[in-house]
């Protein structure tokens, strides 16, 4: 978004708060907010940023343009929005974090990461600027927030412009300490118009030196990486990247940008070499993109994400609002493959708790509501197909399909039929191979306007924004050709 900084309104507190407050009231107003998941007030959220556990909780922010729809060519506001929370689950609103208001940072304060040193948080970002000839000239600068919540930026900025070789696509600091020393990850843009990611080292939080660009085995892959991410996982180095500019391959890489991972031996700090395993997807539905982890107290790997994709949109922006938040999910390796699964936490959300234990043949109803979780096992073995219509309404002429495919070896979701249409252009169904025998475990957590599933304890997960109206609260099952028994439980969240 290009705008001139001169004589703008950058800080959220001298925008009028009846502007504000009309805002807010719009997107309240909206049949589709969410439940459970954390999305904005008003205006557009995104990456989520900054998650940490500091002072015995949470902090997790978000970037956040709260006034993204009320047009006013005087009125820029970006920044991070700031959430805290002392399980993952419930959620208190600290309102704006960082701000768009300095030299360094006028058009942006893109993504960036935190770290708990000492008793402070040390918070690591993007300041994008723009000059008058619309060049953009990125900094990495930081900020300081005390165990009292208060942040302070750092005026001087750690690193300003690229290093030679790359384009200023350079951004979204993710840092670490590791052995005494400190470590941040860049994505970057090579001149030649690859994408890479950079380390960088530092001793003391201020001055940083360039170690160099991760040696992977992806020269050529997409034009940008956004978002990166560096950690390990018994013993296992983990880089997740956000690469842009995948072309579709068949079933992968179907939305216009994505978000996926790199499993290798743990990365030579000094070298660089990084010996790693092909490119993962992390999710195979239509909304996620740009992860965050980070570490539990109890050394737990935990990821947030945005539930939606760059350039993509949504029909709660009729209300003045877009974006959510995946719901956080804990991180493990299986065989390679990275796992992900609800974080554990969510058993305080759940209540109303019913068994399911049903032999299908025909479409029948197994369960209802709104908002809810279904963990359940299919048992394929009697039929070569099962559909499963999540938010469908009693007739089901409205639902969203998702199919499990024996003979074909394929899991389906399907949106054509879920509600108010959208991103059309970008199809309505995703598929995956699937090793289909005997039993398929899902669980799926169902919000107003989301879905979210996991697959076989977490192998696969699919997550998708979808807009069906208030009546669309039944999940049925159908066996064809055959009989299916569905075994499990279900809650309302
Ligand atoms: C990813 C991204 C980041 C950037 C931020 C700006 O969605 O483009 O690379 O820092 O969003 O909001």
């Amino acid at each position: 978004k290009k705008i001139q900084f001169q004589n703008m309104v950058t800080n959220l507190i001298d925008v009028d708060p009846n502007i504000i407050r009309q805002e807010e009231l719009l997107a309240s107003e909206s049949p589709y907010r969410e439940k459970y998941h954390i999305e904005p007030h008003s205006g557009v959220l995104n990456d989520p940023n900054g998650f940490t556990y500091f002072n015995n909780e949470y902090h997790l922010f978000y970037q956040w343009t709260p006034l993204a729809f009320t047009k006013d060519p005087h009125i820029w506001h970006h920044g991070w929005y700031h959430m805290t929370s002392k399980d993952l689950v419930h959620w208190r609103d600290l309102g704006p974090g960082i701000e768009s208001d300095t030299q360094l940072d006028s058009h942006g304060t893109y993504s960036g990461s935190g770290l708990a040193v000492d008793d402070e948080l040390f918070l690591m970002y993007t300041g994008n600027t723009w000059n008058a000839k619309w060049q953009r000239m990125p900094y990495q600068i930081g900020a300081k927030m005390t165990s009292m919540g208060e942040i302070k930026k750092i005026n001087k900025p750690f690193i300003s412009g690229q290093p030679m070789g790359y384009t200023s696509h350079f951004r979204d600091p993710k840092i670490w300490r590791s052995n005494q020393e400190y470590y941040a990850i860049f994505g970057i843009q090579r001149d030649n118009l690859t994408g890479a990611a950079i380390i960088y080292q530092s001793k003391d939080l201020q001055n940083w030196q360039l170690k160099g660009e991760i040696k992977t085995k992806y020269n050529e892959f997409g034009y940008m990486w956004e978002c990166p991410d560096y950690f390990e996982i018994d013993d296992q180095g983990v880089l997740i990247i956000s690469p842009q500019g995948l072309k579709t391959e068949n079933d992968k890489y179907q939305n216009i940008y994505q978000t996926g991972c790199f499993i290798g031996t743990k990365l030579d700090l000094d070298t660089l070499t990084f010996d790693h395993d092909d490119f993962q997807e992390l999710d195979a539905g239509f909304d996620f993109y740009a992860s965050q982890t980070t570490l539990a107290p109890d050394g737990r790997r935990i990821l947030s994400a945005w539930m939606g994709v760059s350039e993509l949109h949504y029909p709660t922006e009729a209300y003045h609002y877009a974006g959510a938040l995946v719901f956080p999910r804990e991180l493990t390796i299986h065989h390679g493959r990275l796992i992900q699964n609800p974080v554990r936490e969510i058993s305080e959300l759940r209540h109303a708790e019913q068994n399911i234990n049903l032999n299908v043949a025909s479409a029948q109803v197994i369960s209802q509501g709104v908002t809810q979780e279904i963990k359940i096992d299919v048992d394929m073995a009697n039929t070569g197909r099962v559909n499963i219509y999540l938010c469908a309404d009693g007739a089901k002429k409205k639902y969203t399909c998702l199919t499990l495919d024996r003979g074909a070896q394929q899991i389906i979701l399907d949106r054509t039929h879920s509600g108010v249409t959208l991103n059309v252009e970008n199809g309505n169904i995703r598929k995956r191979h699937l090793a289909i025998e005997k039993l398929v475990q899902l669980d799926i957590l169902i919000d107003r306007s989301s879905v979210e599933i996991f697959v076989n304890q977490g192998e696969l997960v699919f997550t998708e924004r979808i807009f069906p109206d208030e009546l669309q609260d039944n999940v049925f099952v159908e066996a064809i050709d055959g009989v299916t028994k569905v075994v499990g439980k279900k809650w309302s969240l």
